[in-house]
């Protein structure tokens, strides 16, 4: 039950598109294992109506609300309050009604670290990073990998600017550092774990690869955000090379785990979770 009002959880997630969105099949399957009454749905919602949907969610005492493109960054200023995390990575992906405050959170980037430790890589202290990509996805995860004390992260983008920004604006998160894509094999030299944050290779451009793979020494283990294919060129190539791959489904579900616990206070079901999302992509 809605520890705030004891009424059934109205629960949701707002973008524009959204009518692709696995999110309510993954929560809906997630209330009902914990048979908390309750109802999760995909609201089409274009920029000029997210004010008011805003207030809605407000008014009509929605717990919480995931929040997806192209509304992440600009729900931002109309929350009451961010947690440290989305006010670093600058994007709010659940938002948690507490009695009419609305606070705003990141769990993209908690949630994928969770997955990559429990599908991967157990520890991930003193090892060495390569994050392919400095958007936003990267963002969010970048803000996560630093919190777990890695030995270093080293940011490849195509555009080299961005990539140093972002070094520059997380250096005391860790020890971050940028390099042009051209200086790839470089960064590769002593990677214990590649992660890819570009789009190179989602659906449907599945010929995309956002890495030479033979830069690869087989010894990494290689990550992919993406989980459309949930098997992405990269890491059918990097598999073929005998590195260990974690691909980017664990992280849709643990995001939703952990925007779940906090509405609930109940732990999520990932197992059920996982098999909900995977069961609407027809594998
Ligand atoms: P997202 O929120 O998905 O991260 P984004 O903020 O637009 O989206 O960032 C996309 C990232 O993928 C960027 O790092 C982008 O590189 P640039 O900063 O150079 O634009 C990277 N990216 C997208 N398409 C790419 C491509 N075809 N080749 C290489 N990198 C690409």
């Amino acid at each position: 039950m809605n520890p705030i009002n004891k009424h059934p959880l109205k629960l949701g997630v707002i973008g524009d598109p959204i009518a692709h969105s696995k999110s309510p099949v993954m929560h809906t399957a997630a209330l009902r294992e914990c048979s908390i009454p309750g109802s999760y749905s995909a609201l089409h919602i274009q920029p000029d109506r997210l004010e008011a949907m805003i207030r809605t969610v407000r008014e009509e005492e929605y717990r919480g609300i995931n929040v997806t493109i192209p509304h992440k960054e600009s729900v931002m200023e109309l929350l009451d309050e961010l947690g440290e995390d989305a006010r670093r990575i600058g994007a709010v992906n659940t938002i948690v009604n507490e009695g009419g405050r609305l606070i705003g959170r990141n769990t993209d980037g908690i949630g994928y670290v969770r997955s990559l430790k429990e599908e991967a890589a157990a520890e991930l202290e003193g090892r060495r990073i390569v994050v392919l990509g400095a958007g936003g996805a990267a963002r969010g995860i970048i803000y996560a990998l630093a919190a777990e004390a890695p030995d270093r992260i080293l940011l490849l983008n195509r555009t080299p600017e961005r990539a140093e920004k972002l070094a520059r604006e997380w250096s005391d998160l860790a020890d971050i550092a940028a390099l042009p894509s051209e200086r790839a094999a470089e960064a590769l030299k002593t990677a214990d774990i590649v992660i890819n944050t570009t789009s190179v290779g989602m659906h449907p451009h599945l010929e995309g690869l956002p890495l030479d793979p033979a830069l690869l020494r087989g010894s990494e283990i290689v990550s992919d955000l993406i989980y459309n294919p949930l098997e992405t060129r990269l890491l059918r190539s990097a598999r073929q090379q005998g590195c260990r791959t974690h691909g980017g489904l664990g992280m849709f579900v643990y995001q939703g785990a952990y925007a779940f616990e906090y509405w609930t206070g109940v732990q999520a079901p990932v197992g059920v979770m996982r098999r909900a999302v995977l069961a609407s992509m027809n594998v």
